[in-house]
């Protein structure tokens, strides 16, 4: 008997689902919402509007896409959270409801440990145990996977997340949501050195990222103030620059946490995983280390229902199912495993 997992995922602005079967991915349908483009960040409401709008159009798509059934469903997995209450509920209700009808189990997937898992869709898999450079919108983590299951946070942000560092960065600038590929686009041709920003104090495996941000809105708007035009004349420098900044925040830290645990196998997972000068700096560091790295493909970085589905096909097997009595959880805690 196949295992057929459909995973759905709505924590935040993207309404994505995707079907697994015995542990391949067949798909991954994904509805980018770009009404968020306007207000520099996502507006909790109107995501919610439009993950109602999107989720059974998407899923339908899913399951044509695969030549799946309804009725060839084995469970259905679902991202419990952390994220935006609103938009966790219109996923989240949608699976109960499907489950419930179907008579079929529904599976809890946490978002961070199914950006990790994206890791498991294509070869080459990872070795146990490796460090995932965990960084989204919303987080920014070294996990230390023993295994699909067991996940140890040794480090994480103690204020912003990475990605809400790219993205109010861009809004200072007046680029529109997100901002991590407004930043990298024109970083591209920018000079990385030529302004420099705060360095952050902490000294172990933990982040922080405000100081940055706020680094960046002083000197926009001391420069403004002599020279009105200062953004538009250096866009590409002080873009090159901070996002220089960023990663070198990012990789500080990561090559601590090799150091301090002697792991050699090293991954990157989540939206900011994206970026290309990140993906380029950690094969260098790869060659200068020795590590083996592992950097997934573009559409596993950013929110995806795959990732759900093989969450969802791990945990199947693990035998590891949710109640339909289970709610969203907004602020999910990450629970480390020993
Ligand atoms: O994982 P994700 O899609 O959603 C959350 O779980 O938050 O990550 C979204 C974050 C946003 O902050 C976005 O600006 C950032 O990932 N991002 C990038 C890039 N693509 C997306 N940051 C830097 N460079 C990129 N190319
Ligand atoms: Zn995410």
């Amino acid at each position: 008997m196949k295992i057929i997992i459909l995973g759905i995922e709505s924590s935040c602005d993207e309404t994505s689902a995707s079907i697994c079967i015995d542990g391949k991915v067949m798909n991954n349908i994904i509805a980018t919402q770009s009404i968020h483009e306007e207000y520099g960040g996502v507006v909790p409401e109107l995501a919610s509007r439009a993950h109602q709008k999107n989720i059974v159009l998407v899923v339908e798509s899913a399951l044509k896409a695969a030549k799946v059934e309804f009725s060839d469903l084995s469970a259905i997995a679902v991202t419990q959270g952390p994220g935006l209450l609103g938009a966790l509920i219109v996923g989240y209700s949608y699976a109960k409801s499907l489950a419930f009808a179907l008579n079929i189990p529904i599976i809890n997937v946490h978002h961070m440990k199914s950006h990790i898992l994206a890791h498991f869709i294509e070869t080459p898999i990872p070795k146990f145990p490796f460090l995932c450079l965990t960084i989204s919108g919303g987080h920014t983590q070294i996990v230390k996977v023993n295994s699909t299951i067991k996940m140890n946070v040794l480090g994480s942000t103690k204020d912003d997340a990475v990605g809400e560092a790219f993205d109010k960065g861009a809004k200072l600038m007046g680029f529109p949501y997100p901002g991590g590929p407004q930043i990298e686009k024109y970083a591209i041709s920018g000079n990385p050195d030529k302004f420099l920003f705060a360095e952050s104090q902490i000294t172990d495996l933990n982040f922080s990222f405000s100081g940055i941000k706020t680094s960046l809105l002083y000197f926009l708007r001391d420069h403004l103030k002599h020279s009105p035009d200062f953004i538009n004349k250096n866009r590409e420098d002080i873009c090159a620059s901070y996002q220089k900044h960023l990663i070198s925040m990012l990789t500080k830290k990561l090559i601590l946490a090799a150091q301090k645990t002697g792991i050699k196998e090293i991954a990157i997972a989540g939206g900011v995983a994206a970026n290309k000068e990140l993906r380029i700096q950690i094969k260098q560091l790869s060659h200068k280390y020795q590590w083996n790295n592992y950097i997934p493909r573009f559409e596993y970085c950013t929110d995806n229902g795959a990732m759900v589905a093989m969450s969802g096909y791990i945990y199947f097997k693990n035998k590891s199912f949710g109640h339909l009595t289970d709610t969203p959880q907004p602020r999910m805690s990450f629970e480390n495993e020993k």
